[in-house]
């Protein structure tokens, strides 16, 4: 069982400070302490932080919001997302497989047509509906695998243009794998120069055991050199014998980089034998490696080649949770080659992950919405800068519901997104009108 669920931390709690006029007041939330029990508080935020949390505040604001009872939560996490492609379904054509290789052909023919207007232009749409639904950290990969590096150069001007109101972090991601072609690895260096704040990779695609393995190496060589975090695709397959993430463990444990690896993916993990599965949690645990599951596309991508019974192909999340391992979850894609569907709502996510991976449990839902909320901080390395805390950033929610569970169960609306302090988004509740008996 997990201790750390819901790790929001209410300092300041008991104290009534009445001695100052705050910049923005939210009355009657819920937040859930540390132990996990919701109470009821008013929240002081002045200079873009929390100033104060506490059962009254009698100050005045210049701008006041009434929560209703309603939960205070930290903003919601989208860990792994590809903003270069998002918003391009169907173009140049559908992908009628549904499989990962139809995909990456199909985005091969799609980005020959970038150009930064193109990418910029799809990226800050889906970054405003994510955002307008509570989602305020952001780690994008963006594909260096095409020699102008347009793609790059558009995320990394956006990541810029939009840090007043979300946090945006880069990953330069060798789509097409690292030694595919001769150039590839001097264009992820390259990237890393640029700007890129973490190192991708793509172990399982490149084309032998041999060259992934190398591949992952050389990664671990970029990211030490140009001291960045790292966050491979690893493992995006059902072949039991795709066996990197063992790689990216050792190399983790050997070089000291822990907590500030990442493998997305995974999903070869569901299709190890058990005896195999469990010697490597033991593995990952002690090297500190962050995973990521993108539940909502590997429900559809995997399995493809499955008659019955056809495997789910979402890495073992749960087991991972209950092993201690920190576990988040992604979109991975919104409308684009891979997965033409989703709205950018990390409740979809998380609750397509407590289906896939049976976490039906009070405490394992409790676990899905730390999945995509404080877990997804952790791993993106901004955990200190995160959470209901007095003297931290003034990023939050507020959802239309009492509890995480209720926010599952009922896909709550996020109503108020407040982001450095400031009002950045308020969507009104849809109310059903009953004209029957
Ligand atoms: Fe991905």
């Amino acid at each position: 069982m997990s201790q750390n669920r819901l790790k929001y931390s209410v300092e300041g709690l008991g104290e009534n400070l009445l001695t100052t006029q705050y910049d923005l007041m939210i009355r009657h939330a819920t937040v859930l302490n540390s132990s996990q029990t919701p109470v009821k508080v008013d929240v002081g935020v002045s200079g873009g932080k929390i100033s104060a949390i506490s059962p009254q505040l009698e100050a005045t604001a210049t701008q006041d919001i009434n929560a209703q009872g309603n939960l205070l939560s930290p903003p919601f996490v989208e860990s792994h997302i590809h903003l270069d492609s998002a918003l391009t379904a169907g173009e140049p054509r559908w992908n009628e497989s549904g499989t990962l290789f139809e995909g990456i052909q199909i985005w091969g023919d799609r980005k020959r047509q970038l150009t930064v207007e193109d990418v910029q232009k799809r990226a800050i749409q889906t970054l405003k509906q994510q955002a307008s639904q509570g989602v305020l950290l952001v780690r994008t990969h963006v594909d260096v695998s095409e020699p102008s590096l347009t793609a790059l150069q558009a995320l990394l001007a956006l990541r810029e243009e939009v840090k007043d109101w979300i946090t945006l972090q880069v990953v330069a991601f060798p789509q097409d794998g690292i030694y595919s072609r001769p150039d590839n690895e001097t264009l992820l260096r390259e990237a890393v120069q640029l700007g890129a704040d973490v190192v991708g990779g793509i172990p399982h695609y490149e084309l032998t055991r041999e060259d992934g393995v190398k591949s992952v190496q050389c990664i671990f060589e970029i990211a030490q050199d140009g001291d960045r975090a790292i966050d491979l695709h690893c493992d995006e397959i059902d072949d039991p014998q795709s066996r990197f993430l063992e790689v990216v463990a050792a190399y983790a444990s050997h070089t000291g980089m822990g907590s500030k690896v990442t493998a997305s993916h995974t999903c070869a993990m569901g299709s190890y034998d058990n005896g195999y599965a469990y010697k490597l949690m033991g593995f990952l645990k002690r090297s500190q490696v962050n995973i990521i599951a993108n539940p909502l596309i590997n429900i559809t991508l995997q399995g493809r080649s499955d008659t019955y019974p056809k495997r789910r192909g979402v890495t073992r999340v749960k087991e991972l949770w209950q092993n201690g391992i920190n576990v988040s979850f992604g979109h991975d894609c919104i409308q684009d080659p891979w997965y033409n569907l989703g709205t950018g709502n990390m409740l979809d996510v998380g609750s397509m992950g407590l289906h896939v991976c049976q976490m039906t449990g009070q405490d394992e839902i409790a676990a899905c919405y730390e999945m995509i909320t404080h877990n997804g901080a952790k791993t993106l390395n901004l955990e200190d800068e995160y959470g209901i805390e007095v003297g931290k950033p003034a990023n939050f929610i507020i959802l239309d519901a009492a509890s995480p569970y209720e926010a599952f169960c009922r896909r709550a609306t996020v109503t108020h997104v407040v982001s450095r302090g400031k009002l950045l988004a308020r969507t009104p509740v849809v109310e059903t009108e009953w004209f029957g008996d």
